[in-house]
């Protein structure tokens, strides 16, 4: 009946901490220090070594330390008899809302532009940019949070998903066959997908050939989603007019990518949405008991679906 914390690279003694806060009694190990392997039944991952979870004789639960769990699908030697779950809380969600409008404001009203001409000390007034239709990929809780702050502020919101969605006041398009028409009016399209075998790669010329000319994208997804050389082609040809990305397929962003040096390329170091400690620590202990009192768990992922 213990917890391994297994998140290479990260100093976790701040998150045992906060288990321990709600459940003093609990046995709780941060990996490499894992002792007796078969104590473990609750590992919570980010990231964990590929085939390290067949050390634990006894592991029930790999709960993701995040709203993704494609780290755990990188591993081709998942065992099968495992349930994986992932956190799913409004303050996620309520920071991607407030990242993803903050993106779109910057650039309509050219925030970003104007900080260059502050440094050539340049004064050139310019009207701000006017499209108002944003087109969500991916319309799960975060996506739906999105959503509502953005009908709150007046934009008209689409939406595609893989599955049917009834959001009110957002248009609504499903399944590959849509995709085309979900995207073809848009001035701005977020992607908030979880990263799984079908969407891997969405974001490529073939996806920017069809959205409209001169729509932004913001992605907030994964870096797999991603082709890099086509949305530099697409920039170049003036399709999409730019981009504001948080997630690259490498990270850290590699010192000579030349996303950080392009003048239509805005990014963030995967900091839209960032787990809060506290909120996950709830999560994660209200599961854990679920598992040693036999009951469903939350936030399960469908491992048919990949999220
Ligand atoms: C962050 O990217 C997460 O999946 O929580």
């Amino acid at each position: 009946m213990t917890i391994l914390i297994l998140i290479p690279g990260r100093d976790c003694r701040d998150l045992a901490a906060a288990l321990k806060k709600n459940d003093p009694t609990l046995d709780i190990r941060i990996w490499p220090n894992d002792g007796e392997q078969a104590d473990i039944d609750y590992i919570i991952s980010w990231n964990h070594p590929a085939g390290e979870l067949h050390n634990y004789p006894n592991l029930k639960v790999v709960a993701s330390f995040g709203a993704g769990v494609d780290h755990i699908f990188n591993d081709p030697a998942l065992p099968e008899n495992i349930t994986i779950t992932r956190l799913v809380d409004d303050c996620l969600a309520r920071q991607m809302s407030d990242y993803v409008l903050g993106a779109i404001l910057n650039h309509r009203l050219r925030l970003t532009e104007y900080r260059e001409y502050q440094g050539a000390g340049v004064w050139s007034p310019k009207e701000s940019r006017t499209g108002n239709h944003v087109c969500l990929l991916g319309l799960g809780n975060i996506g739906q949070e999105v959503t509502h702050s953005l009908t709150a502020q007046n934009f008209k919101v689409s939406g595609w998903s893989q599955n049917p969605k009834n959001i009110k006041g957002v248009t609504s398009f499903q399944g590959d066959d849509e995709l085309a028409k979900a995207i073809s009016d848009a001035d701005y399209i977020v992607c908030l997908l979880p990263l799984t075998p079908q969407t891997e790669n969405i974001l490529d010329k073939t996806f920017f050939a069809r959205a409209k000319k001169g729509a932004y994208l913001i992605n907030v997804g994964r870096g797999g989603h991603l082709n890099e050389d086509d949305l530099l082609d697409a920039i170049y040809n003036e399709q999409i007019s730019g981009a504001c990305l948080d997630v690259f397929r490498t990270e850290p962003l590699p010192d000579a990518h030349p996303f950080w040096r392009h003048p239509k390329i805005y990014i963030t170091p995967h900091s839209a949405s960032l787990t809060n400690i506290e909120q996950a620590a709830l999560q994660l202990i209200e599961n854990h008991r679920k598992m040693q009192n036999n009951q469903p768990l939350s936030n399960q992922v469908d491992r048919t679906q990949g999220y």
